[in-house]
């Protein structure tokens, strides 16, 4: 069975190609149905421009990107839409209509649907999602407009959801509650990819990180073992999560490295302190 999305060998520049313009090149990643992906790196390093790919929105100049069996330089936006969701950092470019109601019946009247499933599917988001239908958005706070803007991608039921800096903007509560809702999504299919300057959360919700620098792929594995590469958190700028630092910092020293080389959370790192302190209670 094929991937479910497919780089192979892609290139795109924003000028001409002797241009210094920005560009990425030699993107070549596959991803599968279900997975949870996050794109990391620093800033122009590519990962908007690679969003953009995956949804047809920008076209490669060299290579083929593949979304379920379709290439993205013979099909339309639009076709693509059905399958690929995007939700960007600031809600207010997504949410156009008058009320919450409006607003999430929108995205399937361009789509066609007729009048009683658009009703049934708009009342199943409002009540799986809490909201009051006959708001205004421009009454809700940003968090909440951002869930809006969230919630009008996921009602069209994308397969593939890709997510550039949703957090952006929002408190600790507000960016919880709408990464949770992408992990829910995760668990019933929804395959994510997720563009994220915060490490804290890359780690918590994302199994395989891919890691761009300079418009290339640099490091592409499972979350913990590319947060743990000194080497490429370098290149790519990014200093990794707390919890994974301070492991490596426990590793440097020799009497340490065994027990504390490998945690990855604040769970595992009282696991191995209970271990060790009911050890030494029975020595
Ligand atoms: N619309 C555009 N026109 C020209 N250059 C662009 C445009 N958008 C982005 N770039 C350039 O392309 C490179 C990659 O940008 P981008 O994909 O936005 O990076 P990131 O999302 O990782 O910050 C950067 O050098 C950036 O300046
Ligand atoms: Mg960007």
């Amino acid at each position: 069975m094929s991937a479910l999305l497919e780089f192979d060998g892609v290139c795109f520049s924003y000028g001409r190609k002797s241009d210094e313009a920005g560009f990425v090149c030699d993107l070549n990643f596959s991803i599968d149905k279900g997975e949870y992906v996050a794109i990391i790196g620093g800033n122009g390093a590519g990962k908007t421009t690679t969003s953009k790919l995956i949804n047809g929105l920008l076209k490669p100049s060299e290579g083929r990107v593949t979304v379920d069996g379709l290439t993205t330089t013979d099909h339309a936006v639009s076709k693509l839409a059905k399958k690929v969701g995007m939700l960007f950092q600031d809600p207010d470019r997504q949410i156009c209509k008058n009320t919450v109601r409006e607003e999430l019946a929108f995205g399937l009247e361009i789509r066609g649907l007729a009048a009683d499933e658009i009703k049934s599917r708009v009342d199943e988001v409002v009540s799986d999602f809490g909201f009051a239908p006959g708001a205004s958005p421009f009454t809700l706070s940003r968090g909440e407009r951002q869930m809006l803007a969230l919630a009008s991608v996921v009602i069209c039921d994308p397969e593939i959801l890709v997510l550039d800096e949703p957090t952006t903007g929002l408190d600790y509560r507000e960016c919880m509650h709408i990464m949770e809702r992408t992990r829910v999504l995760n668990e019933k299919g929804t395959t994510v990819i997720m563009i994220c300057h915060d490490m804290e959360v890359v780690l918590d919700f994302a199994e395989r990180i891919i890691v761009m620098a300079q418009g290339r792929i640099i490091a592409d594995g499972d979350s913990a073992g590319i947060f743990r590469d000194e080497d490429v958190m370098r290149k790519a700028s990014v200093l990794p999560p707390m919890m994974i630092d301070l492991s490596l910092r426990l590793s440097e020293r020799a009497d340490l490295k065994d027990r504390f080389g490998g945690f990855s959370s604040v769970d595992e790192l009282l696991e191995i302190l209970a271990k060790s302190t009911s050890a030494r209670a029975r020595s």
